[in-house]
């Protein structure tokens, strides 16, 4: 529980809002480099942190994050002609380039002095791992990229995508570290609605109890928490190690391939933007694998690319999921009533149909932002209040003049996650015998 105050202290994080200050100090992914991968292809209409900004690639391959607004008359640049060097408002023919400069006012005699002024808000972008990544932060603060694992693969190795949540960004990430609703929501006993086994949070052999024990351990890039099942061996134990970096990326563990991670980047306060990685570390997907990934019954959703009003009318380029609200997440009751535990196909369709039809404070679209202060929270949500703690907190430093060290330590994001079967029942054997794996990367 929450009150009102921290809830939207968490949450927002629009121009000026404390934790719109926080995010604004690491690299946040942006957009897939496949949807700019030609020079003056498309541009494309984003939103991050509430800022509405285009996003193209010029001639020379490089990218610019700008503001979707041209300055004269407020044209968006999104129908701009992508062309040498620039994005040109079709309007009056101003342009811009990859780094918001005013380059061309061809409607004006003598504009080199009005030229200058007419600069418009461009942001640092990156390019790692198939990501353009951006940075909105402070010139003199702008960190190196967060070092995670996934994004020094080759391309043939990762499977990005991206797809537009109705929600706060936070209940995305907190859903993502809710390790218990896995053997609730996710359950299915029927063939046809499950996983391959390789794709299973588990494998087998599976584990025989829904209430996993928990144990977490703060690190100085968030937290890492085992929980831990048993099986009908009584002497093995399913363990799953999550991770979690500040301020929304975290690494999900499968016992076999692939591998996963999520990074939730706010749009703006009551919709967010799901970056999902599958990645396969020692060698490439095969087309089977990617079949299997691209069908929607894991991550990602079944999708569709498209464009999408947000809710003052604004419209985004995107991927929007198949199964959503409007369509009561397309909940098939026989399937439900005969093992499936949702009736719902995908595992992100089902988290989505929940975290998008949560209770939101008052005045806010259904889903849109939840109200914390009604929930009643247990012992098995110990990884979510430990999330919400080391935030406030860091926010809270903020307010003090200290900036979280994780922005500027892109080296602690080099961890990873684990799933696997072991006769170790104590969380810290488990990390001692496995430190190799799962911690020895990260800096100290
Ligand atoms: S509105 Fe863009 S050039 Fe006039
Ligand atoms: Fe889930």
């Amino acid at each position: 529980m929450l009150s009102p105050e921290d809830n939207d202290r968490l949450c927002r994080t629009g121009p000026g809002t404390p934790m719109g200050k926080l995010f604004r100090l690491f690299w946040l992914p942006a957009m897939l480099s496949s949807e700019v991968r030609e020079p003056d292809s498309p541009p494309r209409r984003l939103r991050i942190l509430g800022e509405d900004l285009v996003g193209f690639r010029d001639t020379d391959g490089r990218v610019g994050i700008i503001d979707a607004y041209c300055p004269h008359k407020l044209a968006q640049l999104y129908w701009g002609r992508n062309e040498e060097c620039g994005l040109r408002c079709p309007y009056h023919g101003w342009k811009f380039d990859v780094n918001g400069n005013c380059i061309d006012l061809p409607n004006v005699e003598n504009a080199e002095n009005t030229k200058r002024k007419m600069g418009i808000t461009g942001y640092p972008t990156r390019e790692a791992g198939w990501i353009i990544w951006v940075y909105m932060g402070p010139p003199d603060k702008m960190p190196g990229l967060p070092g995670l694992e996934w994004t020094t693969f080759p391309e043939s190795q990762v499977s990005h995508h991206r797809w537009l949540q109705r929600t706060n960004w936070a209940q995305g990430m907190e859903g993502e570290i809710d390790t218990s609703h896995v053997s609730f929501l996710h359950r299915s006993n029927s063939p046809e609605h499950s996983l391959p086994p390789e794709f299973t949070y588990y494998g087998p052999p599976g584990p025989v109890d829904g209430s996993p024990s928990i144990t977490l351990k703060e690190t100085n890039y968030g937290f890492v928490y085992g929980s831990r099942r048993r099986t009908l061996n009584e002497n093995e134990f399913v363990w799953r190690v999550t991770q979690w970096l500040v301020p929304m990326f975290c690494l999900i563990p499968n016992r076999g391939y692939p591998r996963t991670g999520r990074a939730w980047v706010p749009v703006d306060d009551y919709n967010v933007m799901t970056f999902g990685t599958c990645f396969n570390a020692d060698r490439d997907f095969t087309d089977k694998e990617r079949q299997i990934l691209d069908a929607g019954s894991f991550f990602p959703p079944r999708l569709q690319p498209g464009s999408t009003r947000l809710d003052d009318g604004y419209i985004i380029d995107t991927w929007l999921p198949v199964a959503n609200a409007d369509n009561d997440f397309l909940i098939d009751r026989e399937v439900q009533k005969s093992g499936n535990y949702t009736g719902i196909f995908g595992i992100n369709e089902q988290d989505r149909c929940i975290q998008e039809s949560l209770k939101s404070i008052p005045g806010v679209r259904n889903g849109g932002l939840v109200d914390r202060s009604r929930e009643r929270l247990v012992s098995s949500d110990v990884p979510v209040i430990t999330a919400r703690k080391q935030l406030l907190k860091l926010l809270k430093d903020m307010e003090n003049g200290i900036d979280p060290p994780q922005a500027s330590r892109p080296d602690l994001y080099q961890v990873r996650a684990m799933a696997d079967v072991s006769l170790h029942a104590v969380f810290d054997e488990l990390l001692n015998e496995r430190n190799d794996y799962i911690m020895s990367l990260a800096g100290s």
